[in-house]
């Protein structure tokens, strides 16, 4: 028997989470990964992450849609997503849960460790589904701080890689300091996203956001927030966003699936806005809000 190398999976929400490695459900807590597995040893894998409202995952299509997109620029072929979306559903029924989140993880799957695509290893199709219990909601409505940090991640942030380490590194840096988001700034004076969420800035009443590209994540809780400020006639622009501009925008706000619209009111210590969570800003999370609870 080994020792419990996992203490802190005693968590009673992570008790009552359940897992599902390729087909075969078990509590999470008894979720075992091969150490050969190449997403353990190379980073060698995807992931997504979702929301469940009320039983229901939220932009299911979408999600799947990126995963697939994940998977065919790691070149990782064969997954079946119909069938993956099928037992999804199935656990998280079978949970009971309302309010969650899944994790879903694709692994090229193990092999003896040598860095080219090994011929003939099984992919490793884990997810795992776990009541949420909102952490964020004194956050949106006083708003966060958020903190800049050098984006030192590799140039394909475009894929859902679980290569985070940059990401983890960033966001220690900002917890360090107090900080609930880390801005990932690029040699080139931008501001690209935060470290789990997109970025969204308002100037002269319209809302700004970087373009897509290899440099961010196509957010989902991002393109939502775009089409939605189109029903709301908030004109926006897809444009980079400058360090140096950074305190001269009136409201900042960061996104994410579980974060949804996050205010940010300082950054580096230094106010945006009057410290407050502007107008557009709650418009767009009030909106976002309804959306979720069916009213759009
Ligand atoms: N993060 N940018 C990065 C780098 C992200 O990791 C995420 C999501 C986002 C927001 O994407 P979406 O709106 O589709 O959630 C932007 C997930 C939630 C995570 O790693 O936990």
């Amino acid at each position: 028997m080994q020792p419990d190398l996992f203490p802190l999976l005693q968590d009673p929400a992570l008790q009552q989470a359940i897992a599902s490695i390729n087909g075969a459900t078990m509590p999470l807590s008894e979720a075992r990964i091969p150490a050969l597995d190449r997403g353990f040893l190379f980073g060698d894998a995807v992931y997504e992450v979702l929301r469940v409202y009320r039983g229901r995952p939220w932009l299911f299509n979408e999600h799947m849609q990126r995963l697939a997109y994940s998977l065919g620029e790691i070149h990782l072929a064969g997954i079946n997503l119909d069938r993956l979306r099928q037992r999804i559903l199935q656990v998280l029924a079978q949970s009971g849960f309302a309010e969650a989140m899944v994790y879903i993880q694709i692994t090229r799957g193990a092999a003896p460790r040598r860095h080219p695509f090994p011929a003939g290893a099984v992919p490793l199709e884990l997810f795992y589904v776990q009541e949420f219990d909102d952490p964020y909601i004194e956050a949106r409505r006083a708003g966060v701080q958020a903190m800049t940090f050098p984006d030192l991640r590799w140039q394909r942030c475009d894929i859902k890689s679980t290569n985070l380490l940059g990401n983890v590194l960033a966001r220690q840096a900002a917890a360090e300091r107090g900080c609930t988001e880390a801005l990932f700034c690029r040699p080139d004076g931008t501001v690209s996203e935060g470290t789990h969420t997109s970025l969204f800035a308002v100037a002269s009443g319209r809302l700004i956001t970087p373009p897509r590209g290899t440099a961010i994540l196509p957010g989902i809780t991002r393109s939502t927030i775009l089409s939605l400020a189109g029903r709301l006639q908030v004109a926006t622009e897809e444009r980079p966003l400058f360090q140096s501009q950074l305190r001269s925008f009136t409201e900042l706000f960061v996104t994410g699936t579980t974060s949804e619209v996050l205010p940010v009111v300082a950054v580096d210590g230094a106010a945006i806005g009057n410290r407050q969570p502007g107008p557009i800003t709650r418009r767009m999370q009030e909106a976002y809000r309804e959306m979720v609870s069916g009213e759009y």
